[in-house]
């Protein structure tokens, strides 16, 4: 094992005591010309990514890599190329260098709130991957961090960044939809059977795993629950739901300027999938919200729906006219009609009935489209929305302006998912209070929005946040 963690160092004095700042450090702003120092915490398919984009970036210096999988710290050092920066097995050593004003958080789900809520304390700015939470209350310690330490707290909801996002935003605030009273969302792959089953065993030696638990509950060691795989367990991540619908909702909510549902309701279960993940392959969820419309997400792993386009992107539905949402936009028009035509007919009405007329149905609104393809990595074409992120975050280092993707957002999108998996879990709806950000006459899921951190990193969140 390499570095183990080390209990007593992990308490408030442990880990605070090495890099507590003064308020003077705390405001210290960089200016236009200097340079920003990153570190990067996870070096797995999405940290690499962050690594080969930044190491484009030449305003920055890449002071720091750190991760609990030794072979990837050297992988990462060797890719990234300088002979200054420095590996970590320990990303609280990291945390003490004072060449880095940010760091990159890009480590499976259930690290990414206290690693974001320990950057902020240690005075740094923090690029922290989406889905941004496992449970409900870690957002609130999130934004209660980034405030309390006044840090740029930036979310990889790259999405919001793409043309054609921010375009359909127009149309659908401009109202020429008409009433929009409901949103079809879907992801749908086929990975049938699966990704296969792997045996509990004794971590390789080359992985601090304790590490890789971090506030995660201790369970043995099994491969798929570490590298990439841990999206596909409730201890680390909440499924497609939370790692898909990260993106798909946080545009719905931008779009439709929401900041929560009044109730959600989902169902489903990993009914096809032939391997040892335990996070729904078949998912169905519905979302009501304030003002009156509703959102209807479809999410399957092992039916790609081959041939249907309604199966991707996002259709808004209203009373004038849909907007289909997929990297570019598309308007298609409703037909304005005579209800009364839309009867059946057979052999029409006896007397008294309803009388048809013979107004013929017109186009409520002009047909058009707008926006690009985003996510030129994704494989669709235009835009690279991620890149687009990550200058935003190292301007708003800058600036301290208020980032497209923030904390708050990155929460917003993460109640929402994550209310739907409690009601998935518990099989029944749940009624949320958008506003308290409270679940409404329900104790066992209102018990759900939090989790106990294990020791010693509850001690660590307690130091920093009120819980
Ligand atoms: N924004 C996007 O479009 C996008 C795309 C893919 C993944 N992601 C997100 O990125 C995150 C990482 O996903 P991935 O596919 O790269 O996972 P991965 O398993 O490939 O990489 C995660 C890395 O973090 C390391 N790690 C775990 N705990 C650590 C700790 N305490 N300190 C240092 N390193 C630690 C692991 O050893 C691993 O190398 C996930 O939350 C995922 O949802 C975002």
């Amino acid at each position: 094992m390499i570095n183990k963690l080390d209990t007593a160092q992990a308490t408030r004095r442990g880990f605070l005591g090495a890099t507590a700042l003064t308020a003077a450090q705390y405001k210290r702003v960089l200016g236009a010309n200097d340079r920003i120092g990153i570190g990067f915490i996870g070096f797995g398919l999405i940290g690499k990514q962050h690594v080969t984009d930044f190491k484009k970036f030449d305003d920055v210096d890449i002071v720091g890599l750190s991760d609990v999988y030794k072979p990837r710290v050297e992988e990462g050092l060797r890719y990234i190329g300088n002979p200054t920066t420095k590996g970590y097995g320990d990303f609280r050593r990291m945390y003490e260098n004072k060449d880095i004003q940010g760091v990159v958080v890009a480590t499976p789900d259930h690290w990414h709130a206290l690693l974001t809520i320990m950057a902020c304390g240690a005075g740094k700015d923090v690029y922290v991957e989406k889905p941004m939470t496992v449970f409900i209350d870690e957002g609130k310690w999130m934004i209660q961090a980034a405030r309390k330490y006044n840090r740029i707290v930036v979310v990889g909801t790259q999405r919001r960044h793409g043309q054609g996002v921010a375009a359909a935003k127009k149309v659908i605030e401009s109202g020429q939809l008409g009433k929009i009273h409901s949103i079809r969302i879907a992801s749908f792959r086929n990975i049938y059977p699966g990704f296969g089953k792997t045996p509990v065993e004794d971590p390789p030696s080359e992985i601090d795993y304790d590490m890789w638990l971090g506030p995660a509950p201790k369970k043995p060691y099994q491969r798929h629950r570490a590298l990439y795989h841990f999206r596909w367990f409730w201890d680390y991540s909440g499924g497609q739901m939370t790692n898909l619908g990260a993106h798909t909702i946080d545009q719905v909510l931008w779009c439709m300027n929401v900041k929560g549902p009044t109730m959600v309701m989902s169902t489903g279960g990993r009914f096809a999938l032939e391997d040892d993940g335990e996070t729904p392959d078949t998912q169905d969820a519905i979302w009501q919200f304030p003002g009156g419309f509703t959102v209807n997400y479809a999410i399957r792993e092992a039916n790609a729906m081959r041939g249907d386009t309604a199966t991707r992107g996002q259709v808004y539905l209203g009373t004038r006219g849909n907007l289909v949402l997929a990297g570019g936009y598309e308007v298609i028009p409703e037909n304005k009609i005579d209800p009364v035509n839309d009867i059946p007919r057979f052999s029409g009405h006896p007397i008294g009935g309803p009388v048809y007329t013979d107004v013929k149905p017109t186009p409520w609104i002009q047909a058009s489209k707008g926006g690009v393809e985003s996510d030129a990595r994704y494989g669709t074409g235009g835009e690279d929305t991620m890149a687009m992120n990550e200058r935003d975050w190292l301007s708003c280092m800058r600036t301290r302006k208020r980032p497209l993707c923030e904390v708050e957002d990155g929460h917003k999108v993460a109640v929402a998912c994550n209310l739907a998996n409690m009601s998935l879990r518990l099989g029944r709806a749940i009624k949320w209070d958008p506003e308290k950000e409270q679940v409404i006459g329900d104790k066992e899921a209102a018990a759900m929005c939090s989790k106990p951190y294990r020791a010693p990193w509850d001690g660590v969140l307690k130091s920093l946040v009120k819980v």
